[in-house]
């Protein structure tokens, strides 16, 4: 169509990076470099072909996260590339703009895979988007901020060590901004529109400027919400994303922190889970004089809501152990059929008392409520992922619509990649 076409080529490989710059290197891997990989970039109504190519010395996958799309396109633990092999997954962009992200998604080995550096974010574009005054020069006044844990051995290695209490999988003591430790970002604009992803493995992070001034969340997981929040926290569990605009003042220097996050999983389950760490994220450097952005507006995209009444299904997903509905995932079990074009409603509650989240495949969701309240503004837009807190039941309304496919499945789990690893995850198809 005249809307064109966008064609990617996306190498997985081994790699190598000195990342405390003092001659320690880290045994790696990456999309084309050496750590994470590009930002890939499509427009609604333009087709995407990715030439995944697998130069790993193992099988991987490439899940295209938040992206509706065709299953067999869809880059889960049923289209894994073995290596050497190439994978050409094609789609039409159909959905909002939004932040989203890829990573490999093969079962079993999904955390390591994203902990030795395998995950990019993908960006899309549409004309509802770009008719509001936004910051979105990329790489000028709009940032990928990719926010990940990791710790290292004495010899500089990633070192995977998992606290037996949380058992939520591994908490790292260094932080990383696109790969960086340490990071600044020098500010030229007013006004800087920062997409916030938490690519961590396990750890969930509560942002927030240091000298606790508001921002504005314009976005999250699906897209823009429907009318700007000022706040001055956002708390994102893994896999989930925001995006911000911050204003800065000429000359300064202001740091994105991350303070104690609310699991909401009581006062010792919280402190193995890390519910009491604190980190600098990175520090914003204002130039002297800065190139002026227009005001953030209040009203961003209209949401149109979908009707919970009008169901044709409800469903009850309850996370306990490494379990979802008692069950553990096997990749020849299909645990249950949506149809196409109706809506269903999805009750998700974790029945632990340490840490959980949902995402699902295909679609994002709105969600109804939360522990029986009305949503807060992070979660008053289309999500993906969302935070489980123990015994908060989470309500959710989804939309399945354009592809079904009787033979190959769609997700849904736990984006705690240990637990997902571990078979907290579930799968259904669209018919
Ligand atoms: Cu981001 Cu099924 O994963
Ligand atoms: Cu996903
Ligand atoms: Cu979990």
């Amino acid at each position: 169509d005249d809307r064109g076409r966008r064609v990617f080529d996306l190498l997985a490989r081994d790699g190598r990076r000195d990342f405390h710059g003092d001659g320690r290197i880290t045994r790696t891997a990456g999309f084309d470099g050496d750590f994470l990989g590009p930002t890939l970039r499509a427009r609604r109504g333009e087709q995407v072909v990715v030439n995944v190519v697998n130069r790993l010395a193992e099988e991987t996958s490439v899940h295209w996260h938040g992206m509706h799309l065709p299953a067999r396109m869809d880059g889960g633990p049923h289209q894994t590339i073995r290596p050497g092999a190439t994978w050409s997954p094609t789609w039409t962009v159909d959905q909002p703009a939004a932040t989203l992200w890829y990573h490999p998604h093969p079962h079993g080995q999904t955390e390591e895979h994203v902990y030795r550096g395998l995950a990019g974010m993908f960006i899309l574009d549409d004309d509802r988007e770009a008719a509001l005054p936004l910051p979105r020069r990329y790489g000028v006044d709009d940032f990928p901020v990719i926010v990940q844990d990791r710790n290292f051995s004495r010899s500089g290695e990633f070192k995977v060590t998992r606290n037996v209490f949380a058992g939520i999988g591994v908490l790292g003591d260094t932080l990383l901004v696109n790969g960086t430790v340490g990071p600044y970002l020098d500010v030229r604009t007013e006004r800087v529109r920062l997409r916030l992803l938490n690519g961590s493995t396990a750890r969930t992070y509560n942002f927030g400027l240091a000298d606790d001034r508001p921002f504005a969340l314009i976005g999250t997981d699906g897209g823009l919400l429907p009318r700007t929040a000022r706040v001055n926290r956002v708390q994102l569990s893994p896999g989930e994303r925001a995006e911000i605009v911050v204003d800065v003042r000429p000359g300064e220097r202001v740091t994105l922190r991350s303070t104690a996050p609310e699991l909401g999983v009581g006062a010792l389950a919280d402190r193995f889970a890390g519910g009491a760490d604190r980190f600098d994220v990175l520090e914003l450097r204002a130039a002297r004089t800065l190139a002026a952005s227009p005001a953030v507006p209040d009203a961003l995209v209209p949401l149109d809501r979908l009707d919970p009444a009008a169901a044709a299904a409800t469903r009850t997903l309850s996370f306990s152990g490494r379990d979802i509905n008692d069950r553990s995932m096997e990749m020849d079990r299909i645990d249950f059929a949506v149809t196409r074009d109706t809506t269903e409603v999805w009750e998700v509650v974790n029945r632990d008392g340490t840490p959980h989240n949902f995402h699902v495949h295909d679609v994002q969701f709105q969600v109804l409520s939360v522990g029986g309240a009305a949503p807060p503004p992070a979660l008053s837009g289309w999500k993906d992922t969302v935070y489980l807190a123990p015994q908060r039941p989470i309500r959710i309304a989804l939309r399945f619509t354009d592809h079904s496919d009787p033979d190959v499945p769609y997700m849904y789990h736990c984006h705690l990649l240990y637990h997902e690893d571990a078979g907290m995850m579930g799968q259904f198809v669209v018919v």
